[in-house]
């Protein structure tokens, strides 16, 4: 059965989403804002689930509708078969409602008025009424309403999948697990794990950076530790399949680790974001195939050759007053302790880039959160290196 569906991610990811839904089997597959459209045989969709890294939420499209005024949401949303939807009755029910039009104006009003209609539903049915959570209800409800069209969905993912398990507390400005993904990916990370190349960090806090890369090169599905009330009570869900993709997910991994022999290489100077970047490590069973290191720059050593660094070096005032010293730092370790390298450096402007003193070769946009940040990536060798007159003393631009 072809099931209509959309997943969301964030903005700017949706190029690179495309191409991974592609990749798992979907049809149709279409872009939008922070989001792909896409069609998929019902029984692949736990497949993609477990092995998008780039995906927030999966979404299957119950039916569009006009829909002006209160009544018609009522009726629109009374004219779903909810209870055929999940395997069982459903326990728990949770909504989010989004988009407004002159008459409903205020999304948390739209949202009860779903909530009503779906309860009144079940309980004509089964005589008792759902428990309604703030996430993750057995029935997942999902309302858009825009230029007065609703669409409806039944969000099968339940939270956001980019919440991979592997993390138990959060470090001081931890980039989300889907991001670090696109980071990787744009770096041309899958291809340098493939030829064993390094992956370095030399300001890896929390680690996410080196263990979203450590999970592409081993070809560990991401989403194997998923647990979510949505998706298994969703009617089309079955457990046995599941057990098989978690088997088959466990023998491409064993396969993998037999052949990467690259190291992967964090350090910062922060002693818990080490600790907990350590914790984190052991959460996917990576042993002492990554090592993180509580240490300065100055004294950090690379191996000689084939290396990728990524870096998400810390900027604005909340994280670190004095966060410049840091981009000084990473420019002086570049230019003295790398001989040869590439690097995919997160940079908030121009400024800061220019200072790692090198020429990029390719840069992309990002949202960190709100913030837009550009990913640049450089050589760094000798022969890259920006040239500065001699007696400048001032910072460009
Ligand atoms: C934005 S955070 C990195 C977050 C990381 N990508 C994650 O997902 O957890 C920047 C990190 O750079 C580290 N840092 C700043 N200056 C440093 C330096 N000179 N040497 C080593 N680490 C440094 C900070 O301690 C902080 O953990």
């Amino acid at each position: 059965m072809t099931i209509e569906a959309f997943a969301t991610c964030p903005k700017q990811l949706e190029l690179l989403l495309k191409e991974e839904i592609l990749i798992l089997g979907g049809l149709e597959v279409k872009e939008a804002l922070a989001g792909v459209h896409f069609q998929m045989n019902a029984a692949d969709l736990p497949r993609l689930i477990m092995w998008s890294r780039l995906a927030n939420r999966i979404m299957v499209k119950l039916g569009g509708f006009q829909c002006r005024h209160k009544k018609d949401l009522y009726d629109a949303v009374s004219g779903i078969q909810w209870r055929s939807l999940c395997r069982q009755i459903p326990d728990t029910l949770s909504l989010r409602f989004s988009g407004t039009n002159p008459s409903l104006n205020n999304s948390h009003f739209s949202s009860q008025v779903m909530k009503d209609a779906v309860v009144d539903q079940l309980f004509t049915f089964y005589e008792q009424r759902p428990k309604v959570v703030k996430n993750d209800g057995h029935l997942s409800i999902y309302g858009h309403l825009r230029h007065n069209q609703l669409s409806l969905y039944q969000d099968i993912t339940g939270h956001s999948l980019h919440q991979r398990g592997y993390r138990s507390e959060n470090t001081l400005a931890p980039l989300k697990e889907n991001l670090a993904a696109a980071i990787l990916i744009r770096a041309g990370w899958p291809e340098k794990a493939r030829q064993h190349y390094h992956l370095i960090d030399p300001m890896c806090g929390s680690g996410t950076l080196l263990l979203e890369g450590w999970g592409m090169a081993t070809d560990l599905a991401p989403n194997k530790n998923y647990k979510s009330h949505a998706l298994f009570s969703w009617q089309h869900f079955n457990v046995n399949h599941w057990h098989q993709l978690l088997d088959e997910s466990e023998q491409r991994h064993q396969q993998a680790l037999q052949t990467y022999r690259g190291q992967i290489i964090g350090v910062d100077h922060h002693k818990k974001s080490i600790e907990m970047a350590q914790e984190n490590s052991q959460q996917l069973s990576a042993g002492d195939r990554i090592s993180f290191h509580y240490q300065t720059l100055d004294k950090f050593k690379i191996p000689p050759r084939n290396n990728l660094i990524v870096a998400n070096p810390p900027y604005g005032v909340r994280l670190q007053k004095n966060y410049l010293s840091s981009w000084r730092q990473l420019a002086h370790w570049l230019a003295n302790n790398v001989r040869q390298a590439q690097a995919a450096i997160l940079t908030p402007d121009e400024s800061l880039a220019w200072l790692l003193g090198y020429k990029e070769q390719a840069s992309y946009l990002f949202y960190n959160g709100r913030i837009p940040v550009q990913l640049r990536l450089m050589d760094i060798d000798k022969s890259n290196r920006l040239t500065v007159p001699d007696k400048q003393h001032f910072a460009l631009p």
